[in-house]
């Protein structure tokens, strides 16, 4: 990262801290906000929001790799997230999540070598009578099926707008 990036981010920190206060119970919504606006929470982030909150670094480190919604490093262009509670895998999980791997040649964990797609499993999202749901960054789909699974990566892919198959699929 370039002298200007971290003076950059460093700036960011600094107003969120500002917004979201300077006390220890500020680390979860800072860190939200880092990993909203970057897709992870690089290392330099890190050090800085533990000298604004006066906190140890392993502290803010610990707190990342704890939980599952937070990187410490970058993720695929597109993060797709399955939903892996009773009702979705009742619904058929395992075939949507099977075809993902087979479709992108990954494991549920990784990101595909160019970048682009990054596996993960997620709890449930509040769509349990319209499973299988996955959601791809911020967009959910439901009711996915092995061949929706193929048109979502096929959008994706950039053939056509993935906002124009959530509207079809509902
Ligand atoms: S169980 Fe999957 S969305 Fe609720």
């Amino acid at each position: 990262m370039l002298q200007s990036e971290h003076d950059l981010m460093r700036c960011e920190i600094e107003t969120l801290v500002e917004k979201l206060g300077r006390e220890r119970s500020s680390l979860m919504p800072i860190l939200h906000e880092m990993q909203r606006k970057y897709g992870y929470i690089p290392s330099f982030a890190m050090q800085v929001i533990a000298d604004e909150l006066g906190i140890h670094p392993v502290e803010v480190y610990s707190v990342t790799s704890f939980y599952a919604f937070l990187k410490d490093v970058p993720g695929g262009k597109f993060t797709i997230r399955v939903c892996n509670t009773i009702s979705c895998d009742m619904a058929g999980k395992d075939r949507v999540a099977r075809q993902l791997e087979a479709e992108l040649g990954i494991k549920f964990g990784q990101t595909t070598p160019d970048g682009r797609f990054s596996l993960e499993y997620t709890a449930c999202m509040g769509m349990c009578d319209q499973g299988p749901a996955l959601l791809v960054n911020d967009i959910v789909f439901t009711r996915v099926t092995p061949e929706l699974v193929h048109q979502i990566l096929e959008e994706c892919r950039g053939h056509f707008g993935i906002y124009a198959i959530q509207e079809e699929v509902h």
